[in-house]
């Protein structure tokens, strides 16, 4: 097992003890003591899964929740079901495409005359092991949208989240960073053959690398980033798996953890509600979380913890400078 310099480790143990929750607690459980009225949520991916559900449960706890997606029909079912429980929810709705550096860009305008500051920004939307395609740019499409589209939408969305008191950035990786580190020489998969998971892998990396690349740029402003593994949790992010491949998963996966169970949404979404709320880790960004504590560094266990590789400085800023020439637009503080 590799480790956290001393400092972080001791520092990881002591917030550790002092996190309430763990892997069975749920979002409404993370966030039944706190009052998030005041606060703008903005949520990518904000019309399904575990984007939704932290909606909802934010919006319980009285925060001003704007959800971005795509898709209007889709948000207007959203907004309605969370409404339907909860009336007086204060709840918004922004179009966002994340495969389409034009799209982000009028979302970033259209944020930065509609809402006056942004408390948590929750970098939550994803794709997962589709076929190979491009987004509009021409980025291989799981490292355009989880990647690319979020970090363009987190530098349009920088002046308002330093205008908010809570200037917390929520990464969604995942436990399938652990797959592979990314390719820095090909992240669009131009010289080598196209791997579904190779590319969800690195694209869940690149979301880690990016919390690291954020917290070394931005921590002395006020501003911090966490990086969330949620879990396994059935929602729409499988559609493109097909249910012998689920089936496959899921066996690989017991494999290497027989305990293994599906988390249910509401739990699914708790460690995302962990990060953006928890006092605990006031201040303390940079890192990785899962279970609602941060994880250790570990190259080694299939089943927990986080990849030196995914925090690793130097790949951080390779990346930080291939993202700002992607976008075309240079990113720093
Ligand atoms: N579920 C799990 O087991 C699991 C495990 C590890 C990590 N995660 C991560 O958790 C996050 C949330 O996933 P989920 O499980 O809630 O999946 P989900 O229900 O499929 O939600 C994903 C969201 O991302 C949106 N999205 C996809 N492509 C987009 C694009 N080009 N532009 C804007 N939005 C786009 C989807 O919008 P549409 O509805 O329009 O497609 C949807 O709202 C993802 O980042 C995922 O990688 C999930």
């Amino acid at each position: 097992m590799t480790l956290y310099p001393l400092d972080i480790r001791l520092r990881t143990i002591r917030e550790n003890m002092m996190s309430n929750f763990g892997e069975n607690s749920t979002a409404s459980e993370v966030l039944a003591s706190k009052d998030l009225s005041g606060k703008t949520i903005f949520i990518t991916g904000g019309n399904s899964g575990l984007g939704m559900e932290s909606g909802r449960a934010m919006a319980a706890q009285g925060a001003h929740v704007v959800l971005a997606g795509r898709d209007q029909g889709k948000l207007d079912d959203a907004v309605s079901s969370i409404k339907n429980e909860n009336p007086d929810a204060q709840i918004e709705t922004i179009i966002c495409d994340l495969g389409s550096l034009e799209s982000v860009q009028s979302c970033g305008k259209e944020a930065s005359q509609r809402l006056g500051k942004i408390d948590v920004l929750l970098n939550n939307a994803g794709v997962m092991a589709c076929p190979h395609s491009k987004t509009a740019d021409g980025f291989e499409m799981q490292f355009g949208t989880n990647h690319v589209g979020h970090f363009l939408l987190t530098k349009q969305l920088m002046p308002l989240i330093e205008k908010g008191q809570d200037k917390r950035i929520v990464n969604l990786s995942s436990r399938g960073h652990h797959i592979t580190p990314v390719n820095l020489d090909d992240p669009n998969f131009e010289n080598r053959e196209y791997n579904e998971w190779a590319s969800y892998g690195q694209s869940k990396t690149a979301n880690i690398l990016f919390t690291v690349g954020l917290e070394n740029r931005f921590a002395d402003k006020g501003i911090h980033a966490y990086a969330v593994h949620p879990g396994g949790i059935q929602t729409n992010l499988g559609r493109h798996m097909s249910e012998e491949e689920e089936a496959a998963l899921v066996a690989r996966v017991t494999e290497n953890d027989p305990d293994f169970s599906w988390k249910t949404i509401p739990q699914g979404a708790a460690t995302q509600c962990w990060a953006a709320t928890a006092a605990e880790l006031e201040g303390k960004g940079g890192v990785y979380c899962e279970d609602c504590h941060v994880a250790e560094v570990d190259d080694t266990s299939p089943n927990s913890g986080v990849r030196s590789y995914a925090l690793d400085q130097a790949s951080a800023d390779r990346l930080w400078s291939m993202s700002e020439e992607m976008v075309g637009e240079s990113f720093s503080a």
